[in-house]
């Protein structure tokens, strides 16, 4: 079939058939941004240029222009969103053409190739009446082609603007592939390791999760989303996912506005702050009311109090879920819910598109709730540049991915990522004059364990073992023995390999592998042994109930142990583990996280003191799962400490494995007392606080500084125990001192009450400056008037 389309801005009239993906429109990688461009084509075919095709009008015209034009039937098909079909479906081309599709998740990712994307496009944008483009949306959390460290590994680097580099790859190689929109990042705060989604966070505290939230975003959207290598952000779950009862994916949770405001908010704040274009409502019911149906929250505060002007779209088919919710009695009362509170579009079910027209006919739904959904989602299609380049380039795509820095950039982030957790006498970094190393433990040799749970499109091929990476680490002239000891799990849940997600056959731990796997330890002067969960039991749907190593890793471990030579463990993993006879036994512990593809190459370069260990725990690990859930930032019970009738546990302690901010460096560092200018602040002003850091070590070394307060007294709700207000990560040369100074302003020092006011108030405060949450020696001082 052929039809005709106007493109002023090349002067052109040009005839291309719907299958033909070198299109006329596609632009070039390095143009500049779509919004500045005269450009414009004839959507509606009219042969003329209305105002909402006309690029140099204002975005918030030409939605008017638009809006005023479509039909019922239009406005709800631009609430739609579908799981990719095939591109033969009679049904969906059909709904293409009447306009009742907005977006699609995860189309092109399947080939990665925008050519699929381009096809429907080319049907949205000129087969139907109005010719209104797709958005099509895919979940890209921690890279694409090229896979990071998961998000919770990255925030270990408390360095935020690792993560806007890292999402800036990721949105650059999504886009190549014909991706418009990202769902992340997962900005959930999460205090229950159970959970598996932790992964995809940035841990347990708001105000780090905040400046990670801020700089994901960033990463995504860069300073104009409408540029082509740039993508949509989602700031996901609203709110309160990582709540979930018992850990347990999906569950219900309850939780105090004054929580809320002060724990779960902050990031998706931060995220909006930065020009987020859009939110996810979350699966989660919240306080009584379902996230996904929870005007409060979608309205009140994500609207009213913060003026987000981007779209919300639903979790995976969680309008429909409200019916087994039970707060919708079917899909009219789950539509009407979900979209007066505040959700525009609607993921995968289609409550929207099968009641509304009738609801909104009957007076059931308020026409103006209709077209401020779709208002919202026009106005970021306008944004993103699709009216004006609805295309993506059909040939780039072929060298987008995996590119030089892109590599580069995965390995600094793995090694960034890495917390070395115990260090006796030493034993790391790995001695130049090791002759026999035995590398042992199911992660090994395993590449596709490395790149974790929402692995986008990696390939196994692209991905750099911890064998692999060893194997190549030169001068070190050494013998290497490999052994696996024994399998991650011996059964479990099915799980499933990369790319073509067929079920991987779990292969047990075979009669003689420990032994084997000992022998190789007794004959080497080092041994690595790698262990840790497998990849998808982090992520969605992945929860856990024991936070042990499963299978017969401890078996593996103790033999090994029992050799009697100092044992260098390897972490692979998505969340806190309870590990206290790992940290009895072995001489030294390296979390590694799943560090992505290239993940072998950083963590080695850990290993052998290429790098420095330079990563900070941001969630707790406790000693046991019996602990969770377990976070620094807790509150003071009316009985603080240790003893009896303190409320510790009769059968093992209190306190952590690891807390929060811990994390060691291949040196030692000194800190001196904290000096503060003046013992007082007053209300609007600032204070000065300095401390003085030594490194005592004899190498150089990367330290976190890490600037916490409590507040003692409050008038809203007691206030936590601790609260991270600034970092500094700063590296110091063997023996050298350096005196770090840190400003605190009412920011640092206030919370949100129960209606989102941010207070601070006059009284009594500590502060310390430490490298960790649970160490220091706090100041005092007060907050006057
Ligand atoms: C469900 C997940 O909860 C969400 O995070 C994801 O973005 C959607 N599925 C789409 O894949």
């Amino acid at each position: 079939m052929k039809f005709t389309v106007s493109l002023l801005c090349l002067l052109v009239v040009s005839v291309a058939t719907a299958a033909d993906t070198n299109s006329i429109y596609h632009d070039g990688p390095s143009s500049p941004s779509a919004t500045t461009r005269q450009c414009w084509i004839d959507l509606d075919k009219n042969g003329k240029k209305d105002v909402y095709e006309d690029p140099s009008q204002p975005v918030a015209k030409r939605v008017e222009d638009l809006l005023k034009r479509m039909t019922l039937d239009e406005k709800i098909g631009q609430l739609q969103q579908v799981s990719m079909q095939k591109d033969s479906d009679k049904k969906l081309t059909d709904k293409l053409k009447a306009g009742e599709i907005s977006s699609f998740l995860d189309g092109s990712a399947l080939i990665e190739t925008p050519v699929m994307r381009n096809k429907l496009q080319h049907i949205a944008v000129e087969q139907s009446r109005l010719g209104i483009p797709l958005i099509f949306g895919h979940d890209s959390i921690h890279g694409f082609r090229t896979v990071f460290p998961i998000p919770l590994a990255q925030a270990c680097a408390w360095e935020p603007e690792l993560f806007e580099r890292t999402q800036t790859i990721s949105a650059r190689e999504s886009a190549m592939a014909g991706i418009d929109w990202v769902f992340a990042p997962m900005v959930d705060m999460a205090r229950d390791p159970r959970w598996g989604r932790i992964a995809e966070g940035f841990g347990e505290d708001p105000w780090l999760g905040a400046l990670d939230a801020a700089a994901c975003v960033r990463g995504f959207q860069g300073t104009n989303c409408a540029d082509t290598n740039r993508v949509v952000a989602c700031l996901k779950h609203y709110v309160g996912y990582g709540a979930a009862e018992g850990g347990r994916d999906y569950n219900t949770t309850d939780i105090s506005e004054f929580t809320l405001r002060n724990f779960y908010l902050p990031q998706f704040k931060a995220g909006v702050d930065a020009g987020a274009l859009t939110v996810m409502s979350a699966f989660n019911e919240l306080s009584g009311m379902p996230s996904s149906a929870n005007r409060h929250t979608l309205t009140e505060i994500l609207r009213d109090e913060w003026k987000f002007h981007g779209y919300v779209v639903s979790d995976w088919e969680s309008v429909k879920e409200l019916i087994d919710h039970g707060v919708a009695a079917d899909d009219a009362e789950a539509a009407r819910l979900a979209l007066t509170a505040g959700v525009d579009m609607e993921m995968v079910s289609t409550t929207y598109a099968d009641t509304l027209k009738q609801q909104v006919e009957q007076g059931l739904v308020a026409k103006k709730v209709l077209d401020d959904a779709v208002r919202r989602v026009l106005t970021v299609k306008f944004e993103k540049g699709l009216f004006d380049h609805p295309f993506a380039d059909a040939n780039n795509y072929k060298t987008a991915f995996l590119q030089q820095d892109a590599i580069d950039l995965a390995r600094e982030a793995a090694a960034k990522s890495c917390v070395l957790l115990k260090n006796e006498n030493a034993t790391l970094p790995l001695s130049p004059h090791v002759k026999k190393l035995a590398l042992i433990g199911p992660f090994a040799e395993d590449g596709e364990e490395m790149v974790g749970p929402w692995s986008s499109r990696a390939h196994t091929n692209d991905i750099v073992s911890l064998a692999d990476a060893v194997r190549t680490k030169l001068p070190f002239d050494f013998q290497l023995i490999v052994a696996r000891g024994c399998s991650i799990i011996e059964s479990g849940k099915s799980r499933r390999h990369l790319g073509d997600f067929s079920v991987i056959k779990e292969i047990p731990t075979g009669t003689n592998e420990i032994a084997e796997a000992v022998e190789a330890a007794k004959s080497a002067d080092e041994i690595i042994l790698t262990l840790g969960e497998p990849r998808d039991w982090s992520g969605e749907d992945a929860s856990r109930s024991d936070l042990g190593l499963p299978g017969r890793q401890m078996e593996l471990f103790n033999a090994i142990v029992a050799t009697g030579k100092p044992v260098i463990v390897v972490l692979f993993n998505g969340r806190p583990l309870a590990i206290p006879q790992i940290q009895k036994k072995a001489a030294a512990i390296l979390e590694a996280w799943f560090p992505g593809v290239q993940g072998g190459n950083g963590v080695a370069d850990i290993l052998f003191g290429d790098a420095d260990p330079a990563g900070r725990l941001t969630t707790t690990f406790p000693r046991s799962v019996g602990q969770v859930p377990m976070y620094y930032n807790h509150l003071n019970t009316g009985r603080p400490g240790i003893g009896e009738y303190k409320g510790n546990y009769a059968d093992g302690p209190n306190d952590p494995l690891y807390p929060f901010g811990f994390g060691l460096a291949y040196t030692t560092f000194e800190y001196g007392q904290v000096q503060l200018d003046e013992p007082t602040m007053k209300l609007g002003g600032t204070l000065t606080v300095h401390v003085q850091i030594k490194n005592t070590g004899e190498r150089a070394g990367t330290e976190v500084a890490q600037l916490y307060i409590h507040d003692l007294a409050s008038s809203v709700a007691p206030r936590p125990v601790r609260e991270l207000k600034g970092f500094q990560k700063v590296i110091l040369q063997a023996g050298e001192s350096r005196d770090l100074t840190f400003t605190i302003s009412e920011k640092e020092l206030g919370y949100y009450d129960t209606k989102g006011n941010w207070l601070a108030e006059p009284g009594k405060f500590q502060l310390w400056i430490s490298k960790d949450s649970a160490s220091g020696v706090p100041v005092d001082f007060e907050l006057v008037k």
